[in-house]
């Protein structure tokens, strides 16, 4: 995981802009999510965020590769309390939850830290997600525990449909804290 401090370590200036933290993001999507894809990872998929699907209202979960991903194959690979990254909203890497019942949890997290926008690995040992960067926790749905991070991780809406998953903006309350999302203000 040290790699991921090396790419997501935003510097101790100014935040980076949009561009270079996506940028950023997505080079570190697949050092985050374990794949050995290295240097022939394909980058430039990741510039094209996904686009909207019909009939589903959102857009599709990819894997690292840029394809969309399905919820059964997805469970197979995954176990219960399994939190690994999806290409989500905007492009950005998001966690999906498999639920004690071998399901796909209804919200996903997207793993941009909310201090310099670093992208956070899940750390299952600890229950925690905890960035590389400047030491910010979350717990297992997000919300911050340790700063300096000021804000949770923002959610998105996951849902499966004919066996694809579906993520869609969050702009309903917090469930974690009662707050109107950050986000979508
Ligand atoms: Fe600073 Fe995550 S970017 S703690």
């Amino acid at each position: 995981m040290s790699d991921v401090g090396s790419f997501g370590h935003a510097g101790t200036g100014d935040a980076p802009d949009l561009s270079r933290r996506q940028l950023l993001n997505l080079l570190t999507f697949g050092a985050v999510s374990g794949v050995a894809v290295g240097a022939l990872y394909p980058v430039a998929r990741f510039f094209t965020p996904p686009k909207p699907q019909a009939g589903l209202g959102g857009v599709l979960a990819r894997d690292e590769l840029g394809n969309p991903i399905n919820a059964s194959g997805w469970l197979s690979a995954h176990p219960q309390g399994d939190r690994s990254l999806v290409q989500g909203l905007k492009g950005d890497p998001t966690y999906l939850i498999v639920t004690g019942d071998e399901a796909i949890g209804s919200y996903g997290i997207n793993a941009i830290c909310t201090h310099l926008g670093c992208v956070v690995p899940w750390y299952a040992a600890a229950g925690k997600f905890i960035c590389p960067c400047h030491g910010s926790q979350y717990d297992d749905a997000g919300k911050v525990v340790r700063g300096p991070a000021p804000l949770s991780l923002e959610l998105a809406h996951v849902e499966v449909v004919d066996d694809q998953v579906a993520l869609t903006p969050w702009t309903e309350t917090d469930f974690r804290d009662g707050s109107q999302p950050w986000w979508a203000r």
